[in-house]
This record gives C-alpha cells, sequence and structure tokens, in this order.
C-alpha cells in the first residue's frame, strides 16, 4: 500500500494559493486551540447493544448505550472466549434481522452544515455462530456511503458535512446476511480542516511519518478529534525526531507527539518517494501534507522542498519550512486519481539538505448526489410518527433514497422531495388529529381510514391546499364536518369520505356558537382542535424544557427555610459591591452564595417594611412557594431593622428593560407569547394553587423578570401580604399597585382581589403586543395605553396595534387571539373579568397557533430572506480497514 519507488517533473500553479490557504489556518489555529478542551463535548459515541453507559478506559471518553437511540435491531453478545480483551465498546453489538434499512439518528448539538466525522466499528466475532461475517451497506444521511466487508474487526469513517440538524446512519441489508454493527461514533471537526467540492472523503488513510511502525498509533486524547495516525517509517528512510514542542497550533490540530517524528532521504540528491493506491482508480482523491521543520538548522539554512505526482509538479513552486512551524499542503481545486499514485518529494533545486516529511492524510472524494426531504415535512412526519407511535419502517429519511421511502406515502420528484401523500389506513392511531398533517404542506391526499381518532374534524385540514383525496371514514370522530371542508368538496375539489363516524355530524347544522368580542380571522375553533394545539402546545414545551437541558427544575432552592445573618448578607453580596436594581421595597445588589449560586439580595429600606409585623412569617411562606415561573426566594435575613430577601438571580433583566424602545435587541411575537405564557403560568399558580391564594398586587413588567433562557418569572409577589381568608377579595390596609397597572375598580373602591391581578396582566398584555408603555407622560395629561388601543381594536387594525418593531414577522392569527385575551382581562368592572386559569389556556392556544400555524404571511416573508450561506459544504468518508493499529 505505501512504497518508496518513484519519482519527478511537469507545471502547476496552486501554490501561491495553497499557501495562503495554510497561513489562514494558521492564523486561525489559536481559536481551535481554545477549544480543545470543549471538543469532547462534540462528541457522541455509542455502544450498540450495549445496556450501560460507561468510560472507555484506553481513551477516557464516555460511551452510551443504544437503547434509547433506537426501537428496532436485537442486542448479540460475542462469545467469552472471543471477547476477553475486547475494548468494551465491541463486546455486544445489535444486529438487523428485520426490515431492509434500520437507521441510528444521530443529534449533535452543533446542528447542521458543521464538519463531523462520523466512525461505525464493527467486530463479527462470530457472534452468530455461522462463522461467516456478512456484507451489507451503510448509507450516511440519503446517500450510499461503503459496503461493510469486514471479516473478523473492522471501522469506517466518513468526514461530513450534515445538510439537516441530524444525521441518519443506515444499515442496508442487502440479502448477504444480517446487518449489524458494534458502535458508531460520532466526532465535531473544525469547520476549517478538510475541504472537499461538495462531496463527501471516505477511506481515509493517515499516516505519522517517522514513527517506528511497531510502535502504537496515535488516536485520542493525542488527537483532539480522535483521529488515527498509522506509524510508517521505511527502511531507505531516515528517522528524525525532536523532543520539543511544535508550535502545536498547528492548522489541522494535527497532534504534537504526530509532528515530532518525521522521515527525510539519506541526502538531498535523493527523493523521498511513496506511493498510494485510492480503492478506486476512477475516484478523486486528495492528499494532505503535514511538514514541520524538526531540526535546528545552521543559522541561514532553510528547509525547501517540491513536490510531484507521476512525473509532474504537483505543486509549482516549493515550500519553504520554518522551526517548529508547521505547515499543511493540500490541493483542493484539483484532486488526483490513478491506480497508483506515486509521489515524490525533493530537495528544491539548489538546496542542500534532504526533503523531509511529518505526516500525510489521503482521502477518497464520494459525491453525494441525494437530497433529503424539505426539512418542513420531515418534521411535520417525525412529529406524526412520535405522537401515533407508527411501527411501520418509518426510519432515516421519509423519501430518500426512493427504494427505502416509508411505506404509506409518496413523495414528489422536487428537490428537495416533497410528501404528497400519507396513507396511514388501518395504523392503529388513537387520540385526535395532529396538527402535524397540516404541515405536510404539499399533501394531495391523506388517508386516516380505520383508526380509533376521535375528537372532532379540525379546519387546519382545509390549509392544504393541495388536498385532492381525504378519507376519515371509520373513525371516532365527533361535532360536525367544517363548511371549509364541506366546500371543498361540495366544489369538487376534495374527495372527502367521512363514513363509519357514528357520531359525526355531516352537515353544519350541529356547529356550535363562537363566542367572541369582536370580529377573528377564525382558525381553530373546537373543542377537539383546542385539545390538539394543547397537546402540541405541552409536546413542544416539554421539548423547549429538555432542549434547555433540565432548567426548569434547577436547584437554586438547595435548604427550605434559610435565613441569613446579616453578616453573611454582607458576605453574600461583597460587602454590597454591585447594586443590580432598585425597586418599591429598596436596593438590589448582586450576590454569590458559598456554592458560586448566584443571587439577587433584596434590602428592604426602612419605609417599606414599617408597620409590617409579619415579615418573618411571611418571608417563611414565601420559601415555600416553588413555581418555575415565579422567582424562587433561596432565603431571608431579619434582624432587627435590617431585613433582606434573598432571590434566585435572573440574568436576562425584567420584561420592562426588554420593551423599553432603547432595547435594540426586539422580542420576537415568538417569545413574547412565550413570556405572556410563563408570567400567566406563574399566576394562575399564586391564585388558584397555592392556599390561601396569594395576590400579586404589583404586576408589571419591571416584576417580570428572565433567567438565561429567556423563561420568564414574576417576582415581588406576595410582599404586600398574602390571602388571609379563603374568600376571594380582601380589603387591603397598604398602598398597592403602579400607576397604569391597578385595577379601576380597586381604584374606585379599594377592594382588592385576584381579579385585580388580571387587570394588570391584560395591561401587561397589551404592552407585549404593541411594545407601548402603559402610560406615556404627556405634558398635559398621561396618556394610557388602553386609550391608544381601543380604537385600534374596534375597527380591527390589527397591524397598527402590533409592534411595527416586529416588521410583520407575526402569526395574524395568533396577535387578534392575544389581542382578544388582552381584552378580556381589561373590562372595568373585574366581574366581567375571566380567571388566570381561563387566560392561560387561552394564551397557551394562541402559542399553538404561532407555533403550528406558520401563517402564510409569515411564510413569504422568511421565503424571501436569504439562506445562511454554508462556508463549503463537504463530506468526507474514510475507511479505516482492520484492526486499529493498522498492520501492513
Ligand atoms: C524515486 O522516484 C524517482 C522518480 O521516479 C526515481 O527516479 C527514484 O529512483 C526513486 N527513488 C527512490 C529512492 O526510490
Ligand atoms: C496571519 O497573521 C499574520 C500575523 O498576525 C499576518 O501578518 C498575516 O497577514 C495573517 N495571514 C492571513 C492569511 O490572514
Ligand atoms: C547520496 O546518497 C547516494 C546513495 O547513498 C550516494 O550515491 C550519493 O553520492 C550521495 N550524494 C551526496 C551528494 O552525498
Ligand atoms: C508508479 O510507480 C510504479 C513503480 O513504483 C510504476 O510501476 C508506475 O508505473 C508508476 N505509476 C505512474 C502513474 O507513474
Ligand atoms: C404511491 O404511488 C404509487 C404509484 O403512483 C401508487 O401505486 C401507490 O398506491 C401510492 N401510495 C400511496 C401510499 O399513496
Ligand atoms: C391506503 O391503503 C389501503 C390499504 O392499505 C388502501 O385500501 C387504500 O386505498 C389506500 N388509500 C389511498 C388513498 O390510496
Ligand atoms: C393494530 O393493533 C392490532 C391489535 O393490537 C394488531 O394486531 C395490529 O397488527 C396492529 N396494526 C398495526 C398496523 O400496527
Amino acid at each position: 500500500m505505501f512504497h518508496s519507488s518513484f519519482f519527478f517533473l511537469g507545471p502547476y500553479s496552486l501554490l501561491p494559493h495553497l499557501f495562503q490557504v495554510a497561513q489562514a489556518l494558521n492564523n486561525l489555529s489559536v481559536e481551535l486551540y481554545c477549544i480543545c478542551d470543549q471538543i469532547v463535548t462534540g462528541f457522541i459515541s455509542i455502544d450498540c447493544g450495549g445496556d450501560e453507559d460507561y468510560t472507555d478506559k484506553e481513551t477516557g471518553i464516555p460511551y452510551k448505550s443504544d437503547k434509547e437511540l433506537i426501537d428496532t435491531g436485537i442486542v448479540n453478545t460475542i462469545p467469552a472466549d472471543s471477547s476477553t480483551n475486547l475494548a468494551q465498546y465491541l463486546k455486544n453489538l445489535r444486529s438487523f434481522p428485520q426490515g431492509k434499512r434500520n437507521c441510528y439518528t444521530l443529534r449533535p448539538e452543533q446542528g447542521k452544515n458543521n464538519n463531523y466525522m462520523i466512525r461505525a466499528r464493527f467486530f463479527y466475532g462470530n457472534y452468530d455462530g455461522k462463522n461467516q461475517a456478512p456484507t451489507f451497506d451503510l448509507h450516511i444521511g440519503v446517500n450510499f456511503w461503503i459496503t461493510v466487508d469486514i471479516e473478523e474487526e473492522g471501522s469506517y469513517s466518513v468526514i461530513y458535512v450534515p445538510l439537516t440538524d441530524y444525521i441518519d446512519v443506515c444499515l442496508v441489508n442487502t440479502g448477504n446476511g444480517i446487518p449489524y454493527i458494534s458502535a458508531l461514533e460520532l466526532r465535531l471537526l473544525d469547520n476549517s480542516i478538510y475541504h472537499t467540492a461538495g462531496g463527501a472523503l471516505t477511506n481515509p488513510k493517515r499516516y505519522d511519518i517517522g514513527r517506528e511502525s511497531d510502535q502504537s498509533g496515535v488516536r485520542y486524547p493525542d488527537d483532539v478529534y480522535d483521529r488515527y495516525w498509522i506509524p510508517e517509517l521505511d527502511d531507505d528512510w531516515v528517522q528524525v525526531t525532536t523532543s520539543s514542542t511544535i508550535n502545536s497550533q498547528n492548522a489541522n490540530n494535527i497532534p504534537d507527539i504526530v509532528l515530532r517524528t518525521a522521515a527525510q532521504s539519506q541526502n538531498a540528491s535523493i527523493p523521498l518517494n511513496f506511493s498510494w493506491s485510492p480503492p478506486d482508480s476512477l475516484s478523486k482523491c486528495y492528499v494532505y501534507f503535514h511538514f514541520a521543520e524538526i531540526e535546528k538548522l545552521e543559522a541561514g539554512q532553510q528547509r525547501e522542498l517540491t513536490i510531484n505526482l507521476n512525473g509532474q509538479h504537483y505543486l509549482t513552486e516549493s515550500i519553504k519550512l520554518d522551526y517548529l512551524n508547521p505547515i499543511t499542503v493540500v490541493q483542493t481545486d484539483h484532486p488526483s486519481s490513478g491506480e497508483l499514485l506515486n509521489f515524490s518529494i525533493t530537495a528544491a533545486e539548489g538546496t542542500k539538505l534532504p526533503p523531509i516529511l511529518n505526516a500525510v492524510e489521503f482521502f477518497e472524494l464520494k459525491e453525494l448526489p441525494n437530497k433529503p426531504t424539505a426539512i418542513d415535512d420531515v418534521e411535520a412526519i417525525m412529529e406524526t410518527k412520535e405522537r401515533y407511535r407508527v411501527t411501520k419502517n418509518w426510519q432515516g429519511d421519509p423519501c430518500v433514497p426512493r427504494e427505502f421511502s416509508w411505506d404509506g406515502l409518496n413523495c414528489s420528484n422536487n428537490n428537495p422531495p416533497r410528501i404528497i401523500s400519507l396513507n396511514l389506513s388501518s395504523s392503529n392511531l388513537t387520540g385526535v388529529i395532529s396538527t402535524s398533517f397540516a404541515n405536510l404542506k404539499e399533501l394531495q391526499s391523506l388517508d386516516l381510514s380505520y383508526n380509533d381518532l376521535m375528537g372532532s374534524l379540525p379546519e387546519f385540514l382545509a390549509q392544504l391546499w393541495n388536498l385532492n383525496t381525504l378519507d376519515l371514514s371509520g373513525n371516532k370522530l365527533t361535532g360536525s364536518v367544517p363548511e371549509v371542508l364541506l366546500k371543498m368538496s361540495g366544489d369538487g375539489k376534495l374527495i372527502l369520505s367521512v363514513s363509519e363516524n357514528p357520531d359525526l355530524c355531516p352537515s353544519d347544522p350541529c356547529k356550535r356558537k363562537k363566542k367572541k368580542l369582536f370580529v377573528i380571522p377564525v382558525v381553530v375553533s373546537s373543542i377537539a382542535a383546542v385539545l390538539v394545539l394543547l397537546f402540541i402546545f405541552s409536546a413542544l414545551a416539554i421539548y423547549r424544557r429538555k432542549k434547555h437541558g433540565g432548567m426548569v427544575t434547577k436547584s437554586i432552592i438547595k435548604s427550605q427555610n434559610q435565613q441569613y445573618s446579616y453578616t453573611e448578607v454582607v458576605s453574600i453580596t461583597n460587602n454590597f459591591k454591585t447594586i443590580i436594581g432598585e425597586g418599591g421595597f429598596g436596593k438590589v445588589y448582586l450576590g454569590k452564595l458559598k456554592d458560586e449560586t448566584q443571587v439577587a439580595v433584596k434590602f428592604l429600606s426602612t419605609s417599606s417594611y414599617q408597620g409590617y409585623k409579619e415579615f418573618r412569617a411571611e418571608a417563611q411562606l414565601l420559601m415555600i412557594v416553588h413555581h418555575r415561573n415565579l422567582v424562587s426566594l433561596v432565603g431571608y435575613c431579619d434582624e432587627g431593622e435590617k431585613k433582606a430577601l434573598i432571590y434566585e438571580y435572573m440574568a436576562n433583566g425584567n420584561l420592562h428593560q426588554h420593551l423599553s424602545v432603547t432595547n435594540t435587541n426586539v422580542l420576537t411575537w415568538n417569545e413574547r407569547l412565550h413570556i405572556a405564557v410563563d408570567a400567566a403560568h406563574g399566576l394562575e399558580y399564586l391564585h388558584d394553587g397555592c392556599k390561601p391564594p396569594i395576590i400579586h398586587r404589583d404586576l408589571k413588567p419591571s416584576n417580570i423578570l428572565l433567567n438565561e433562557h429567556m423563561q420568564a418569572k414574576l417576582a415581588d409577589f406576595g410582599l404586600s401580604r398574602a390571602f388571609a381568608t379563603e374568600s376571594d377579595s380582601h380589603v387591603s390596609t397598604r398602598p398597592a399597585g403602579t400607576l397604569g397597572y391597578v385595577d379601576p375598580e380597586f381604584q374606585a373602591s379599594g377592594n382588592f382581589n385576584k381579579k385585580s391581578d388580571v387587570y394588570s396582566f391584560g395591561i401587561i398584555l397589551f404592552e407585549l403586543i404593541t411594545g407601548r408603555p402603559a402610560i406615556v407622560r404627556g405634558p398635559m395629561r398621561n396618556n394610557h395605553i388602553l386609550d391608544w388601543v381601543n380604537p385600534l381594536t374596534e375597527r380591527g387594525d390589527v397591524q397598527n396595534i402590533v409592534d411595527p418593531r416586529l416588521e410583520g414577522e407575526f402569526n395574524t392569527n395568533s396577535a387578534w387571539k392575544a389581542i382578544e385575551i388582552a381584552m378580556s382581562c381589561i373590562p372595568s368592572l373585574a366581574i366581567q373579568r375571566p380567571n388566570m386559569n381561563h387566560v392561560l389556556s387561552e394564551l397557551k392556544e394562541c402559542l399553538a397557533l404561532e407555533m403550528t400555524c406558520g401563517s402564510s404571511q409569515r411564510m413569504v416573508t422568511e421565503g424571501n430572506k436569504k439562506t445562511p450561506s454554508i462556508p463549503f459544504k463537504m463530506t468526507h468518508l474514510e475507511y479505516e480497514s482492520n484492526i486499529f493499529p493498522y498492520a501492513r
């Protein structure tokens, strides 16, 4: 494979360009180096068939069992007699006797358009007693990767830039035995390292030149990307080594230890020859040469090299080496090909130092012709799959390659392909009709007949403008068939079958009346649709929570009922060093607990607690109120006049700051709805989740705080006393509320109750919607937000109500809904206002509308937006045959 034999000669012209690349890489490398420590975070290591998570002894890399990653295949174990010295991840495997294609889906945190190395490992070990290792195909994403043909042990790897946030690795049965896999690894690479012309690099060979061949190869942790380097030292080469540190912030993160050994020829007139035979003589190949001068030369001397390939100049110009300064040379514009690539590195003409080489990498370029199904369709169908737990061959990409497209669906030939028909007839579907169907925007035919679908027939199916067949017969749908669908059917656009749904009204007389404050474009109104939306909302909420990894239960509250002394408070706040706020009750300082948790310490000014005898009782009460949308009280201090409350720290400040005109980082519509829902959650909990209920009394944007995940939490609640009675109203003895947010009924009667909070909440909703403050102070009189908003809502002028800073980036239906909810909160008669429970569920629905319906208006704007450009699309694959270390 690796012969020294051959030669030199001929013109080429890319060197300046190459040097630029190498130098740019050199400059980049500083950043590269800094991220090294985190690179393990870019690792996914799966022990296929393993039953527990563990850390690999040799490398310290954590491996995860694949139990929760795949629901097909069966676990097999290598017989004990051949598994004694095996790495843990090879001791078990997962085989796939069923299905033609079985896939693992990797979801690296860093998502698409990044450079990943993916390695699949195989150890046959005669696990099935057949003494005949199978051969089968591997696919990466939607493209063929390689045929697995390994007698005992081996691995394949590919360097790949996925176009999707997930990467499917599929094993395809080709009729030559049952596919299996022992381990699957993903390594995030720096995007600047490997370049290809839009294809994929496979069959890698990496040689650590100058290391004795009997030494073990280099991998993680020496190589931060866990690449494998094979030692290589030919008999007629002269070994050169150094113990000095190479300027290791080198371009490609080539391990120091690899660069510290090199080979040179016997003298300057003899070239350093080697050849490589690509697995396929027609394939395009890339060769990365890594050089570094590691010999301390006399002053004035410099090694200068030229590289030739098959008698031609591989590079037109020579390469000069600097001491301990690595350089990488690669011909990215002109891949090489042939049965045998004879490379010859020679001393440049007129120079006296023999040629040297420290490391070299070979790759074979593979094209990736297939493009995955449109991402929106993939997401919608995945949601459908999960929602109904569809157990068909639903793995990998739904449409591509065509021969593996999912049972029950047909796709268009577009690029990218779209799902155009879905047949889930007799598939044991239960529950309501999911909105995910409405997200398959190109759907022409939808057959959900003969399942156990319940609830009403949702109108959103009418949004599928290409839908010509809708079969819902043989279900348990209730309510009536929406008018719009009946109309489509009447117009002959849609073949609609709803037979055998005993409780479904086939026409609209039984359509229920909608109550409304004012005219609203209705998208979804039936109860079932609400249920669907609620379901989706909760799914989204769970997803959101998962995404933010445990933020919900972040255990800031270590111990309940934590009382601190004044001295402790002084030390927590570092002697009141940093003021982070000043509220109605006093100054707020930044603090840090012993365990480094950041906190906000609110010092109550003397005036604020005067006549406030129950401070401790109340603080203690607040300590036990915990909800993810309430700022938690961590502790308090109560030493005579020195009274302080210690809260969890909220990194993103308060809503007032975010809405202020001076804030350039405008909250998106989606963020606003999330904040509204979060705040409603918190308030609902105070009202209905606490016994006795707690009335906030001073709800306003500056009391809605945002954490690092932009999750909103209410602050300052209950400071003006918890409810003492079960009664819904209570005569307050303390002044409460802030101008602009105070319930007019309270102003008149002094009666503060839950509905007063609802009023304040309505005002906040209007602020979120309009981006305007509750009160605009004028020279003559103050203008209240309602004076501004009321005429517009009467006209139904949604475009002018919504914050112009959103530049139209919102779903009109959800905006209307939000306005409707806000309107419902602000009647001057408290009794006419809904309770928070109702407000919350309406808001959730509103959010679900925003998340799922994606108005056509929005789609147009997004369609016009530039999509982020991909620096270089590339996918490399590599091939590491046999056991590592590689034996020639
Ligand atoms: C290297 O290749 C050149 C060019 O073909 C040839 O002339 C030379 O003999 C080879 N040298 C060695 C040491 O194999
Ligand atoms: C690399 O950095 C050096 C020194 O900072 C600078 O002179 C040179 O222009 C940079 N090269 C490139 C290609 O950015
Ligand atoms: C280089 O080495 C070859 C073979 O060992 C020898 O024949 C030749 O004379 C040497 N050339 C020089 C310049 O030392
Ligand atoms: C490469 O070198 C071998 C001898 O080592 C020779 O047989 C072959 O023809 C050379 N190939 C090319 C393309 O020059
Ligand atoms: C997909 O299309 C083919 C050919 O048009 C048709 O035979 C098949 O029934 C369709 N499948 C579904 C699920 O609609
Ligand atoms: C869906 O599949 C069933 C059989 O599985 C078939 O009877 C029915 O005609 C198909 N529906 C459509 C719309 O092709
Ligand atoms: C539906 O459920 C029945 C009974 O559990 C089962 O026999 C059948 O195979 C299931 N059908 C599908 C398509 O999953």
